[in-house]
């Protein structure tokens, strides 16, 4: 069992994702700008979930998902580098915004938002992963969501905790993909399974072809 948490976990994703760990056995507790609103969410969850603020949740966690839009990273993170410091971060997020034409991806100084995540948070060890995910699938416990997870990141045994967790999950194969500058590439992908899914009302993923799998 692994202590984890979600900065910013009461979003959709923090709550799907925190659910189907929680369900594979590990101990989550969701962050929250306050305290009282994470345990509220927490409560809501059909497991057994923790909800703090931010730096409690992280102080006690192994691995810290970042659950927060793209937009918020940049004032939270260096909020929490003390808690954080030696830990695994997992970055799920992706920056992208909406206009008439739809989803579309943002550009980042620092190439994506995983490597601003590692820039933020110097003394972590960041690990990109889970954007391809849909939060509202996961939410729902009995949908089992058979997707592909590639993780991105530079300390290879870092990346492979990660990818155990995510495997963890049935039917998520989660696997290292490549180095965090691939981060982009992992990321700009999301705008375009949004399009997908809108214009035919699914609820896509994907699935690397010719990918040995357990
Ligand atoms: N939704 C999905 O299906 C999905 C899938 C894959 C990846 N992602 C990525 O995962 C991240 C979370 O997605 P989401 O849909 O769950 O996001 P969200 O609902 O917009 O935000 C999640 C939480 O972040 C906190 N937050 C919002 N603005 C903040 C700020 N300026 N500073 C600090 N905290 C802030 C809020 O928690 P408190 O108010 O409680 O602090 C909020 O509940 C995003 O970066 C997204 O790109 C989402």
């Amino acid at each position: 069992m692994t202590a984890l948490a979600f900065v910013g976990g009461t979003g959709p994703l923090g709550r799907g994702l925190g659910l189907r760990l929680a369900m594979a056995g590990h101990s989550v507790v969701l962050g929250s700008r306050s305290a009282e609103r994470a345990e509220g969410v927490a409560a809501e969850l059909d497991a057994p979930v923790g909800g703090t603020d931010n730096a409690a949740a992280c102080a006690g966690a192994e691995v810290a998902f970042v659950t927060v839009p793209f937009e918020g990273q940049e004032s939270i993170l260096p909020t929490l580098g003390r808690e954080l410091e030696g830990k695994i971060v997992v970055s799920t997020v992706v920056p992208m915004a909406f206009d008439a034409g739809g989803p579309h991806p943002l550009a980042v100084s620092e190439g994506s938002a995983a490597e601003q995540c590692q820039a933020l948070l110097p003394g972590s060890r960041v690990v990109s992963g889970f954007q391809w995910l849909p939060a509202p699938t996961l939410l729902k416990a009995e949908v089992v969501v058979e997707m592909d997870v590639p993780l991105l990141g530079d300390d290879e045994a870092a990346v492979e905790q990660v990818a155990a967790l995510a495997r963890d999950v049935k039917a998520l194969h989660g696997f290292m993909a490549g180095p965090l500058r691939l981060s982009s590439t992992v990321e700009g992908l999301t705008p375009l399974l949004i399009s997908v899914n809108r214009r035919y009302k699914a609820h896509t993923g994907v699935r690397f072809a010719g990918l040995a799998r357990d």
